[in-house]
């Protein structure tokens, strides 16, 4: 209400107070955006990917991944998924990587670590950026250093059902000065160092611009219900995980179901996603599942099956295509119950036999 009182609704103190808010939370500069996707197109622009260059993608990840990269005019080499993980398989990306190879873009599928270690050290080896899609995992873990603290660029989502929302919005984190200031002056139609002249309360008519920029700046009234929703992570995580453990344990003695992340300590599960074993016909399933008032996910319809991305070499992702028909997303949010999620394990547990093949 401050913010619409004050009648200042662009980009300035408020969003100042967040970028600060999450600098405490990181430890190392952030940059806010006016969504995840924006924050991953200026990353990999700020990188010196454009036209003409590959990124290296698994092809299992949302759309936007794909379209950030698209829309620098280099072209995404769809990648294959580790097969316990779902995430980036370093070994078939490095099969991938050509002359044009600039930056690979892992991500976090489901908030969790995946091979993230592997894909850095694969990055040194061949002298690229690593821009991260971290849209997922706000407030996980790898190993003992949260996502964002560490790496070349992350990239998060502050859309209407990630871990924290903004309404819309996201944020880029780097300590690279160079990258983070371009990153800056790009999302302000590259104006020279917008940004700052707007948090002193400035603005000059006299500028200069030297590079493509856009308008994927926040507003104040993103960012104060990010600094709102921020205040409440705490909650909000520890919720997650507990949601996360109790699928999990229901899942602990089933041989069909199986949850993909096996431990939440560390991983704040923005989706909860399971492998159904010998699953056949998931479109009934999930059919069944609403008609017991239960609404599922698919995360997500390969990119390298999609019109505009495929092409060579992507007919060689077995891992992807083998696992995507089992991939089945239960309910996760903060406000459902641990009596909602026995209800969906029991309902999906009663169902499941009609759907899988007969060995299970
Ligand atoms: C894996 C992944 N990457 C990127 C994005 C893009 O984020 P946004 O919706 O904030 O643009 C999302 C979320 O929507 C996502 O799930």
């Amino acid at each position: 209400m401050a913010v619409l009182d004050a009648e200042y609704l662009g980009m300035g103190t408020e969003v100042q107070k967040f970028e600060a808010a999450l600098e405490a939370f990181f430890g190392r500069p952030v940059i806010c955006t006016v969504n995840g996707t924006a924050g991953l197109q200026l990353a990999l622009q700020a990188c010196g990917v454009g036209y003409g260059d590959e990124v290296l993608v698994p092809s299992l990840t949302y759309l936007a991944s794909y379209q950030a990269i698209s829309a620098t005019g280099a072209r995404p080499v769809s990648c294959d998924v580790d097969s316990h993980t779902l995430c980036l398989d370093p070994v078939d990306a490095e099969k991938r990587i050509t002359p044009k190879t600039k930056a690979i873009m892992p991500v976090y599928y489901a908030s969790a670590p995946g091979l993230i270690t592997q894909c850095y050290e694969l990055a040194a080896r061949h002298n690229l950026r690593i821009v991260e899609d971290a849209a997922h995992a706000l407030g996980s873990y790898v190993g003992d250093k949260m996502v964002g603290t560490f790496g070349d660029v992350s990239c998060f989502s502050f859309d209407g059902i990630k871990n924290i929302t903004a309404g819309e919005g996201g944020c880029v984190v780097s300590d690279n000065p160079e990258t983070l200031q371009l990153i800056r002056d790009a999302r302000m139609l590259g104006i020279h160092k917008d940004t700052e002249a707007r948090y002193r309360g400035e603005r000059s008519w006299e500028f200069d611009v030297s590079n493509q920029g856009w308008r994927y700046h926040m507003s104040n009234i993103m960012a104060a219900i990010g600094l709102a929703q921020l205040d409440r992570f705490d909650e909000f995580s520890s919720r997650r995980k507990s949601l996360g453990a109790r699928y999990n344990a229901h899942f602990a003695k089933s041989n069909v179901v199986q949850p993909l992340v096996a431990d939440f300590s560390g991983v704040v599960p923005h989706i909860y996603v399971v492998r159904i074993v010998g699953l056949l016909d998931r479109d009934g399933l999930r059919a069944r599942m609403l008609e017991n008032g239960i609404e599922t996910g698919v995360h997500y319809l390969p990119n390298h099956n999609l019109s505009f991305y495929s092409g060579e070499g992507t007919e060689e992702l077995a891992v992807t295509d083998r696992e995507f028909p089992l991939m089945l997303t239960l309910p996760l949010h903060p406000d459902l119950t641990d009596v909602d999620v026995d209800k969906v394990v029991s309902v999906l547990l009663a169902n499941i036999d009609a759907f899988c093949s007969a060995q299970n």
